[in-house]
């Protein structure tokens, strides 16, 4: 963690708390979570619950996000939802090609790409989500893929905008199984995903960029990796479905 970017973290709440649940969750927050001005806090509920949690946290210092969003205003584009949409909310920010929109929806990289654009022209942050698979890794091409989906994911994004963007490094075989990456491994892809920005756009872009880490982030092993110099926050999936777990993350110390 740099100093001189405030940490984020985000809970992605995936398919999970149904609009009840996630109210009363919601509300459980508000009350939990104390207010520090060195750290900004997201939550990225279901749309059905997207509304309610956004107007309970409407006057906190909670932010509310999307997991997802289609790259049209509007249309007919049946079960899809709009930026105007999240706009009409107050949705701050949106997740950009989440490696399950990847693997289970077909996401590619040229769509990420529209949806990156689509969220910044109505000025909500994409939070765009690269990482490998396990295979990619094991096959050294790791680098090769993050550069891809960096490259194509912001190709609409000319530097004036850049600023704006928030990167999450996610590799897939770090989600939802209990392995996270070493803060060895972690700090390396942060610091070529750093490099690689600042050859798209300049170096102080690329250090106003923040970089999330996400995977099997937990309460024993976020100070770690928010030791790291390039690690500025997190994306945090079960751990922050439970009000405890989810806390100590948000109160983490950085050695
Ligand atoms: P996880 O999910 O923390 O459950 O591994 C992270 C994510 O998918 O954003």
């Amino acid at each position: 963690m740099n100093p001189s970017r405030v940490p984020l973290i985000a809970g992605n709440w995936k398919m999970y708390k149904t609009p009840s649940e996630a109210e009363s969750f919601a509300k459980e927050l508000l009350q939990e979570i104390p207010e520090k001005a060195d750290r900004n806090i997201l939550i990225c509920p279901n749309y059905l619950s997207l509304g309610i949690v956004k107007n309970i946290l409407s006057e906190s210092h909670i932010l509310v996000g999307s997991q997802n969003v289609f790259h049209k205003s509007e249309g007919a584009f049946t079960g899809e939802t709009s930026p105007a949409m999240l706009q009409d909310l107050a949705i701050t920010h949106s997740l950009c090609g989440h490696s399950e929109r990847r693997g289970i929806f077909g996401e590619t990289d040229e769509m990420v790409s529209l949806k990156v654009k689509a969220l910044l022209d109505y000025s909500i942050v994409p939070i765009l989500c690269v990482g490998e698979t396990i295979q990619e890794r094991e096959e050294n091409q790791t680098l090769s893929i993050i550069r891809r989906q960096l490259t194509t994911g912001l190709k609409e994004v000319l530097s004036e905008k850049a600023g704006s963007v928030i990167i999450a490094y996610e590799p897939v075989w770090a989600i939802g199984t209990g392995k996270t990456a070493t803060p060895e491994q972690a700090q390396e892809v942060h610091a070529f995903i750093r490099k690689e920005l600042a050859q798209l756009y300049q170096e102080d872009i690329s250090r106003k960029i923040p970089i999330l880490y996400g995977g099997s982030v937990k309460p024993d092993n976020i100070d770690i990796l928010m030791s790291q110099p390039d690690i500025d926050g997190a994306l945090v999936g079960g751990a922050s479905l439970k009000i405890d777990s989810f806390l100590r993350i948000v109160e983490f110390h950085a050695q």
